[in-house]
């Protein structure tokens, strides 16, 4: 498949030949990566953040949110709680926030690493090789970074920088490979200004980056940030929408571009379609859940788009079922053990 050719998947909007994308995605994904929907403990460790990206709702020009950090018995315990769960990973996650110093984040991955042996992701934003380093030396297995569009004017419109001269994601996603990570990156579908043609870029970049992980949600639009209040203008020519539709079939494509990956059903999706959401990303590609696991009372404060936190259930056990028995409802059954990439093993394994 080439640039051409997914540009006209993207843009044909014939329904017969979208509905072919999702069997094939489908069937890839159940012949590379099985059945299985690895379920990763989701713990948003602290929503402060030092960057102003004009997308995000936790960006450090939202004053009206109130910023939270979790201690380190609070994260230890959630990941704790995964483990309970039957979950094989966690991943902690926060914004980029300089006090989660190099110490504490390697404390913390010690200890889970020691009490639980879950695999542990970290996704706490563009930091130095040192502390990339740092914490894989402390038994950190993956690494979340999204690119979120490779359209580089767009993205430096949409993303400041802290300073002159600072690496981009792509060289920092080179440190995380380096480093032995697994890697993880993605991108929003729908920014304002991105293009279909920005989109079928991106695709074939994240075959080019063999990524072992590909997040990719919907933009939605946050009313305290300066991109969600120009809004997404739909007569924009080639503008790519943040449909459901649309990110579904980017997402079929991601996978059949990239068959050993894996994919999580993102939250951002699942916010879109709160009825469907999450059984159609499992159809068109997708075999990760990541569920939030964050302290209840914390959880609405991690709004980086609107609805974000609002969790229509708000006991653990109950979410945990009702995830188990929609997942039983398409014939997927939750993952035994870390759910490694498949792409990662067999590199590691080539090796
Ligand atoms: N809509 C959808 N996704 C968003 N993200 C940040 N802000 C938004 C938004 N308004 C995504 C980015 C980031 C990830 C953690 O969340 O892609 O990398």
């Amino acid at each position: 498949m080439d640039h051409a050719e997914i540009v006209r998947l993207l843009t044909c909007g014939d329904p017969a030949a979208w509905s072919d994308l999702q069997i094939r995605s489908d069937r890839v994904r159940h012949d590379r990566v099985g059945d299985e929907v690895h379920l990763r403990g989701l713990v948003e460790i602290s929503n402060w953040c030092v960057r102003s990206c004009h997308y995000c709702g936790i960006a450090r020009f939202n004053q009206g949110l109130s910023r939270y950090r979790l201690t380190r018995s609070e994260i230890v315990d959630a990941a704790r709680l995964a483990q309970t769960l039957g979950y094989g990973s966690t991943v902690l996650q926060s914004g980029e926030d300089p006090q989660l110093t190099r110490g504490f984040i390697r404390d913390v991955v010690t200890e889970i690493k020691e009490t639980t042996g879950l695999a542990v992701t970290l996704s706490l934003g563009e930091r130095s090789r040192d502390d990339l380093e740092a914490w894989r030396s402390a038994g950190a297995d993956r690494y979340l970074l999204r690119f979120e569009t490779s359209n580089s004017v767009l993205y430096q419109r949409i993303h400041p920088p802290l300073r002159a001269g600072e690496p981009d994601r792509f060289e920092l996603l080179k440190w995380v490979k380096d480093a032995g990570y697994e890697a993880g990156s993605g991108i929003m579908v729908g920014i304002p200004g991105q293009t279909v043609s920005d989109v079928a870029t991106d695709l074939l970049l994240f075959r080019e980056l063999d990524l072992d992980m590909i997040g990719l949600g919907p933009y939605i639009p946050h009313p305290g940030t300066p991109l969600g209040e120009t809004g997404v203008d739909p007569g924009a020519a080639d503008q790519v929408p943040n449909s459901e539709a649309m990110t579904l079939v980017v997402l079929a494509l991601a996978r059949l571009l990239c068959p050993d990956s894996n994919m999580p059903a993102t939250t951002a999706l699942a916010t879109l379609n709160r009825r469907t959401g999450l059984e159609r990303a499992l159809q068109h590609g997708a075999n990760v859940v990541m569920p939030d696991l964050t302290p209840q009372r914390f959880q609405s404060q991690y709004e980086i788009y609107p609805g974000r936190g609002m969790i229509p259930v708000d006991d653990v056990m109950l979410r945990h079922r009702e995830l188990l028995s929609r997942l039983e409802a398409i014939g997927r059954r939750p993952g035994n053990g870390r759910g490694d990439s498949v792409a990662h093993l067999r590199r590691r394994d080539a090796h």
